[in-house]
């Protein structure tokens, strides 16, 4: 029997709430399939334990994390901790820390979801964004000059390394190679007269090494007109850090909402673990209500369950997803329905234990 150690981080707000209902998922999966086992370790981290301690993580956090197979995060950020404090000191710390370079962020519109736009078919909302996760604008660097002085002056540091641009569209064009996809580079070249002028560069010259991949590249102003007006445009996307949150906000909108948008965010090389989240923050606004929406965190669920290999069970997980919005019998008032967090969780363990009877 194989073990997965897991460190949840169910973190602010909803987030509880929502991982609560994906460590019950992966406890089906085992349940159903006795060859897979799970060891959950729950960490308290996050703007609670900052407001008692003063830190978003014990200091030996980082260290900790390291013994693990994979991180499962809630959310990170709440009203009463600055964002840049409670953000920098968790959520980011560890996809830089650990060196997450990939965050692969679906944008699907699965069968039941809802979809805002008019005249699409499912089959047109079909993609795989690619983040760049460790970098770019996110570098974290900057500068906050003559302060409160007339002449003050705010610098915020956007890093593109070779090495940082190179492997995450690389791994892009493997992706698109492995499914046969089209690879969409979104940048910004016009304006931001060296980092994408340096990405561009960078997407044609990996591409030669791509012959049989077909490449579109667009601004990204121009890319969020068309994720509304013809997202069956994109495939596989390839974009920096700031555009790929930017668009996955978007993404999640036409697909489904930020109820039902997962993200994994990976180390290729298994150097350090990876970390499975919801795109979604903390909704402050409905916190402690039991109206969350748990299916963007049972998602991530599924992209866990791929990664260790168990693609099956991936794809099981996925199905039990749509099987519950399809019935529409258990879903939370974002779709439309009136359950409670806890019952649209029940409804997805009944279905997995459905699909899994015929597998
Ligand atoms: P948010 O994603 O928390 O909420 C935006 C809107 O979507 C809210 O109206 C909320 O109620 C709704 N929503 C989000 N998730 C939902 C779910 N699962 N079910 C139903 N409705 C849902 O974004 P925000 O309000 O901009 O940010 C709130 C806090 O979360 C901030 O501190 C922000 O920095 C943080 N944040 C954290 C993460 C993360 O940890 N990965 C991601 C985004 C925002
Ligand atoms: C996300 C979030 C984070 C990001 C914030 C909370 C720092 O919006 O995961 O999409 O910008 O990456
Ligand atoms: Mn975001």
């Amino acid at each position: 029997m194989k073990s997965h150690k897991i460190a949840v981080i169910a973190g602010d707000g909803i987030g509880p709430e929502v991982i609560s209902e994906g460590v019950k998922v992966l406890k089906a999966v085992s349940k159903l399939n006795p060859e897979i086992n799970f060891e959950f370790t729950d960490f308290p981290w996050g703007c609670e334990y900052y407001v008692k301690t003063g830190k978003m993580i014990a200091d030996d956090g980082m260290e900790t994390l390291k013994k693990f197979d994979a991180i499962y995060l809630g959310a990170v950020g709440y009203p009463g901790v600055p964002d840049h404090i409670s953000l920098w000191g968790l959520l980011l710390k560890i996809r830089k820390g650990f060196d997450q370079y990939i965050n692969l962020r679906p944008v699907k519109l699965l069968n039941g979801a809802e979809c805002p736009l008019k005249n699409v078919d499912r089959s047109q909302i079909d993609m795989v964004v690619i983040r760049e996760n460790s970098e770019g604008e996110y570098a974290g660097a900057g500068d906050w000059l003559f302060k409160g002085k007339p002449e003050e002056v705010v610098l915020q540091t956007g890093v593109f390394s070779r090495k940082g641009c190179e492997r995450v569209i690389r791994y892009a064009y493997e992706l698109a190679r492995k499914e046969g996809k089209t690879l969409t580079s979104i940048s910004k070249a016009n304006a931001l007269n060296y980092s994408m002028v340096f990405w561009d560069e960078v997407f044609e010259e990996i591409g030669k090494e791509y012959p049989d991949v077909k490449t579109y590249s667009y601004l990204v102003d121009a890319a969020c007109m068309f994720f509304v007006k013809q997202p069956e445009r994109f495939q596989i996307v390839v974009t920096s850090n700031l555009f790929g949150d930017i668009v996955t906000d978007l993404g999640a909108a036409i697909a489904g909402g930020l109820g039902l948008a997962a993200g994994a965010n990976l180390n290729p090389e298994r150097t350090f673990p990876s970390m499975f989240e919801p795109v979604h923050g903390s909704a402050p606004d409905i916190a402690g209500q039991g109206k969350a929406n748990p299916l963007a965190a049972i998602w991530s669920v599924s992209q866990m369950l791929d990664f260790f290999g168990y693609e099956n069970w991936g794809k099981a997980v996925l199905d039990a997803i749509e099987k519950v919005m399809v019935e529409k019998k258990f879903l939370t008032p974002d779709m439309g329905g009136t359950s409670k967090t806890n019952e649209v969780g029940d409804a997805v363990v009944k279905a997995l234990e459905e699909i899994a009877a015929n597998m």
